[in-house]
Order: structure tokens, then sequence, then C-alpha cells
């Protein structure tokens, strides 16, 4: 039996999803129905439930997007640093292996011309290079609570889309924007995201920490170039002049844009869709949103 907290989210739901087409017996817990910030109600939830194993997708991402977490610090903090070492606490008393959902947005750029950051970089968008927003640096906090913890998957997703239009899609989002920022990134097929994550335990990969994008890189011009091209931009494209231009416009908080090296987890046997090949997919399968 899996335990799945979050799973009342946009990441959870497609780990739901995916539990649900295997057949995988799982639980999914809300805060509401049971406190899982407090270690001991979730141990003995663990124990009782006969848990084999947990999903952390539980965080706090802001609404409409990462900005309004500069005005609620207090839960973006609880939600991504601090209920990560809770779980952890938790889960050793119960004695199960789990995963977290993390993020990418802990780095920014490139480590050096032409590669990813590995699972192995330190995280350069961070409070302790005091150059991130108060969500990155909190989703890095979260990772460096977990450095010392066994039996752990942490599984950085980045830039989640899939067919399904919707408000928290990447392609939507691309599609709803008045302009966009220009920008490259390793991006992330969210249903494969969830089956890596069911995958990690499944198949027994070793703990650790793994990048969870699609192999390759893209930037927003080339996405949008694909929207174009399967009929779907609802206007033409229209970019910001520069990084300065977006943020003196557009937002409160800087934004992640890097890219990661996926080799781990391909040399772990866990092959994922080539990005250009997953965004092809999921443009030509793409379900509106009901107006
Ligand atoms: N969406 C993205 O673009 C993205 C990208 C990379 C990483 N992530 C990570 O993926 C995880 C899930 O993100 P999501 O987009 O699925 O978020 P979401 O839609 O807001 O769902 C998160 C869920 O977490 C639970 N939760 C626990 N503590 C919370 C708090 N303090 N404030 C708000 N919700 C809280 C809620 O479930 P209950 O109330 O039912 O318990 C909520 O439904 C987060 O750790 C996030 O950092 C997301």
């Amino acid at each position: 039996m899996i335990t799945l907290l979050g799973g009342s989210g946009y990441v959870g739901g497609a780990i739901r999803k995916a539990l649900d087409q295997r057949e995988l017996p799982y639980r999914s817990i809300s805060r509401s129905e049971l406190d899982y910030y407090q270690p001991e109600k979730l141990a003995a939830w663990l124990q009782e439930s006969e848990t084999q194993f947990l999903i952390n997708a539980a965080g706090y991402t802001g609404r409409p997007n990462v900005d309004a977490c500069e005005s609620d610090k207090c839960n973006c903090l609880n939600g991504n640093a601090i209920l990560p070492g809770r779980v952890a606490e938790a889960c050793k008393e119960a004695d199960i292996p789990w995963g977290q959902v993390s993020s990418g947005c802990i780095y920014t750029g490139r480590p050096a011309p032409g590669e990813g950051f590995t699972e192995e970089d330190e995280p350069n968008f961070s409070f302790r290079k005091d150059n991130c927003s108060f969500y990155s640096g909190t989703k890095a906090l979260g990772e460096e609570v977990l450095a010392n913890e066994e039996n752990v998957y942490i599984w950085r997703l980045r830039i989640p889309f899939n067919e399904l239009d919707g408000a928290r899609n990447f392609l939507s989002k691309l599609m709803r924007y008045a302009k966009l920022l220009e920008a490259e990134n390793s991006i992330t097929q969210l249903d494969e995201f969830a089956n890596v994550c069911i995958d990690s335990w499944v198949k027994q990969i070793p703990y650790g920490i793994y990048n969870i994008t699609n192999p390759g890189h893209i930037t927003t011009r080339q996405v949008a170039g694909l929207i174009t091209e399967h009929g779907l931009a609802p206007h033409e494209f229209s970019f910001f002049e520069s990084e300065s231009d977006f943020m003196q416009k557009a937002a409160i908080a800087p934004r992640s844009n890097c890219v990661l090296n996926t080799d781990k987890l391909e040399a772990a046997g866990i092959h994922m869709t080539p990005i250009e090949e997953a965004l092809h997919q999921a443009l030509d399968n793409w379900v509106p949103e009901a107006s």
C-alpha cells in the first residue's frame, strides 16, 4: 500500500491517475483528514495502514504563480522546507522508504556551456546564493533538510506539461500569457514524471536525488513555434525585450531558467521521451479546457 500526500494538487493528481492506471493500491491523504505535518500522527497512520511506500506531493507553489510566495512566506516555508523534514521523521519512525517531489527551480542557467546541472551540483538559485525567489529558496532548503536522510528519493520536477489544457500546464500558460519571456529550459511531461516516481520504488532504483526532465532542452520560442505549427496559437506570440524588461513589467520575484542533466535516471534504467517528441505528443492530443 502506498500513501500519497498532496494527492488533491496538480502534481499529486497526476500521481493518483498513474496509480489508478497501474491498479496499485494507495490512499491519498489530505491535511484536513490527517495533520501530516505532525510526525507522530503520520507515523501512526503509516503503521496502522501498513503503508510500504510514501509519496510526498504536498507543498506550496503560490497562485497564480511563484510571485504569490513572496507575500505568503510562512505557508511557503512550512510546505516546502519544514514538511519534508517532518515526513522524513515519520517515515523513519514507521521504517518505510519514501519519495519527495522536489523541483529543478533551485538552479539558474547552465553549469558550463553545453552542459546541464547534475544531481551532484550544488543549487545555485537559493537563499545561500542570495539570488532567488522565496519559492526556490524554500525548495532548496527542503532538499538540504533531507541531505543526510536514507531511504528517500528526491524527484526534481521542472515546468510540467501534458495534453490537458489548464492553468497549471506550461503549454496552456504560453497560450494564455499576453507576452512571453525567452529562456532555455529543461521541462517535464507530468504523467511521465508521475510514472517515474512510482517506478523508482517498483524497480527499486538506488535512493537519492534524480532530475526528472525529458532529455534535452528547449527555448520558449521553440515551444511557441511548435504550438503555432499545431494550429493552437490563440494569437501571434510576442516576447519581452529582455529578462529585465520582464522583471520590470510582469514579475515580482526572479525566475529560474535552467538546463538539467538526466544521465543519472537513464543510468538507473528509467527512460523518458526526448523533449521534442513529448511536446509533439502533447500538442497532437491537445484537450482544450471545457469553457
Ligand atoms: N506545479 C509545478 O509547476 C511544480 C513544478 C516543480 C515542482 N513542484 C512541486 O510539486 C509539489 C506539488 O505542487 P502542485 O503544483 O501539485 O501544488 P498544489 O496543486 O498547490 O497542491 C499541493 C497540495 O499540497 C497540500 N499542501 C500541504 N501543505 C500545504 C500548504 N502549506 N499550502 C498549500 N497546499 C499544501 C495540499 O493538499 P491537501 O490540502 O489535500 O493536503 C495541496 O493540494 C510541490 O512540492 C511543488 O513545489 C511543482
